[in-house]
């Protein structure tokens, strides 16, 4: 159990371990991501969360990273050491495995990740 203190944290990043996800190296990825950021010294500005499953199992494994919106597919511990350098620490998001960015208004896809469906076909 811990409290952190977030007053210094500029990047917020969600690692989905999620069934899927974990069979698609999400522990690998989360201890890499996590890795690399104390490598890097940025344990402050960058905050990561475990979470469950984030409803894109098709792009396992998924990382997303706010507040900018950021939905990422196919994570491994490379692209999670990269994604850190590059996009967290950079400002440059890694757009080969990028599958929505937020817009200011809604999520917009780029042609990378699996279509999905619409929760209101489903009815
Ligand atoms: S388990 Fe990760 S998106 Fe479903």
């Amino acid at each position: 159990m811990a409290t952190w203190d977030l007053s210094k944290t500029m990047h917020h990043v969600l690692i989905c371990n999620g069934g899927s996800c974990l069979r698609r190296q999400g522990e690998e990825v989360t201890a890499a991501l996590r890795e690399e950021i104390a490598l890097q010294g940025a344990d402050d500005r960058i905050h990561t969360t475990r979470t469950r499953c984030n409803g894109r199992c098709e792009d396992a494994c998924v990382v997303t990273v706010y507040p900018e919106g950021v939905w990422y597919k196919d994570m491994t511990p490379d692209t999670a050491r990269a994604l850190v350098r590059e996009h967290l620490l950079q400002g440059k998001p890694l757009q080969d495995r990028k599958v929505y960015s937020w817009s200011g208004e809604r999520f917009i896809p780029t042609d990378h990740g699996a279509e999905g469906l619409l929760r209101s076909m489903k009815k």
